[in-house]
């Protein structure tokens, strides 16, 4: 047995039962926290806190911890860090003034990291991911769910997908497998989509599920990607498979898919920069019903940030009573960041969220957008001890108000620095 306590914080924030899976609407607003508390880990697990006058005497390692808040780690709950290269000729494109779109249409975008992608070694991706993992757990994420995409072919697709078995394997971060083969349409399919589909639905999804490669499936659903046709029978297809759905919707238009996802059971739509009063009434249907039927919103403010498109609109998700989960959408294109504490600064600042409810949205709410709501995302006894320690501060606004510092001192996952 190995035990490690902590004493003397300031505040431990994030405190909850087991029972609740996610928080929506108002309840975001509330952040259950025990001021001057303890808290005792043991074999990598929470094991108990509460006030530090209650504490136990002893430990196998002891940490002091005056002056600092615990959190539960950030779970990031859509990323893309499975990548080739860069694409800084992109971004140079940009400020010249050519938009996202623009630049695909050039054959850059997800087609130039698809090419990269499938010039690249799986020993090769497999450095640079977990590079990428490292410096992400320095900036207080615990938890990574990772999407395939830049491969569209059989090969490039299975490769992704080993990768991030590979990842599993080799970091002690929780991680996830999402499928998206239908990420774009690559050259040799522009004109032929059934052809493409096909290559999906029925040659790479059997034998992504027959080796256990992916746990979710998703789509861009988008002009010039993926209509809201495709998209449903995408998603028809995967939940044959058993694989629920995370999709990108309403990133630049809105096609009327977010119902669809809503009707498919979706376990998240995610981007939402725009959303209709229809997506958000599709969106409610949920409320109310037992809590692993809901669709989380999740909200991506680094790639708003970095393609200069419109913020999710947090407060009419929020106020509308639905739950929203915060990511950093971490790929070479329109979110070159890992960095959660920078998405929790961008959504406070222009999304108008609270300390509170971006805390929420980046741990328990993320946590169940990628179905590890029952090991992670909360203070609670029994699930995984992964937890932020943070430097001394005043308090915990000064997290999202310090927007590019990193005031996370020390990451603790399964019960390890
Ligand atoms: O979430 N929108 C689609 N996919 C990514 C971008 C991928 C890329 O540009 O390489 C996103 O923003
Ligand atoms: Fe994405």
């Amino acid at each position: 047995m190995n035990s490690i306590l902590i004493r003397n914080l300031k505040s431990l924030a994030g405190v909850r039962e087991a029972d609740i899976k996610m928080v929506c609407g108002a309840e975001m607003k509330t952040l259950p926290s025990i001021e001057n508390a303890f808290l005792l880990i043991e074999n990598g697990l929470i094991k108990s806190f509460g006030k530090n006058e209650d504490a136990p005497e002893r430990a196998d390692e002891i940490i002091n911890a005056e002056g600092k808040f615990v959190l539960p780690a950030w779970c990031d709950s859509h990323t893309h860090i499975v990548y080739a290269g860069s694409r800084e000729n992109e971004f140079a494109d940009k400020i010249n003034g050519l938009t996202y779109e623009e630049i695909a249409a050039r054959g850059g975008g997800i087609l130039n990291s698809a090419k990269r992608l499938n010039e690249t070694t799986e020993e090769e991706l497999l450095d640079s991911a977990l590079q990428r993992l490292e410096e992400m757990k320095s900036f207080g994420t615990c938890a990574v769910e990772i999407k395939s995409g830049y491969g569209l072919n059989y090969e490039g697709e299975m490769k992704m997908l080993r990768v991030i078995r590979k990842l599993k394997e080799k970091s002690a971060l929780t991680i996830k497998a999402t499928f998206l083969g239908a990420h774009a349409y690559p050259l040799e399919f522009k004109n032929n989509h059934e052809g493409y589909l096909k290559l999906l639905l029925e040659e790479l999804l059997p034998k992504i599920v027959d080796e256990g490669l992916a746990d979710f499936i998703d789509v861009f659903c988008e002009e010039n990607y993926f209509s809201v046709e495709e998209t449903k029978r995408i998603l028809e297809t995967g939940a044959k498979f058993g694989l629920r759905a995370k999709v990108h919707v309403n990133q630049f238009n809105i096609l009327g898919a977010v119902k669809v996802c809503v009707e498919q059971n979706a376990l998240s739509v995610d981007h939402l920069e725009l959303i209709s009063d229809e997506d958000i009434f599709a969106l409610k249907a949920v409320v109310g019903l037992p809590t692993n039927n809901f669709t989380m919103c999740t909200a991506l403010p680094g790639c708003s940030l970095f393609l200069k498109i419109p913020y999710t609109p947090a407060r009419k998700i929020i106020d509308a009573g639905l739950p929203l989960a915060l990511a950093t959408d971490f790929n070479p294109g329109s979110a070159p960041s890992g960095n959660m504490n920078l998405v929790n600064s961008l959504a406070c600042i222009n999304m108008n969220m609270t300390t509170e409810e971006v805390i929420n949205a980046s741990t328990l709410n993320g946590a169940y957008s990628m179905g590890v709501e029952n090991e992670l995302g909360s203070i609670t006894i029994g699930k995984k001890a992964n937890l932020i320690i943070t430097k001394p501060v005043s308090s915990l606004t000064i997290l999202p108000y310090s927007f590019g510092s990193n005031l996370v001192e020390r990451v603790i996952v399964n019960g390890n620095f």
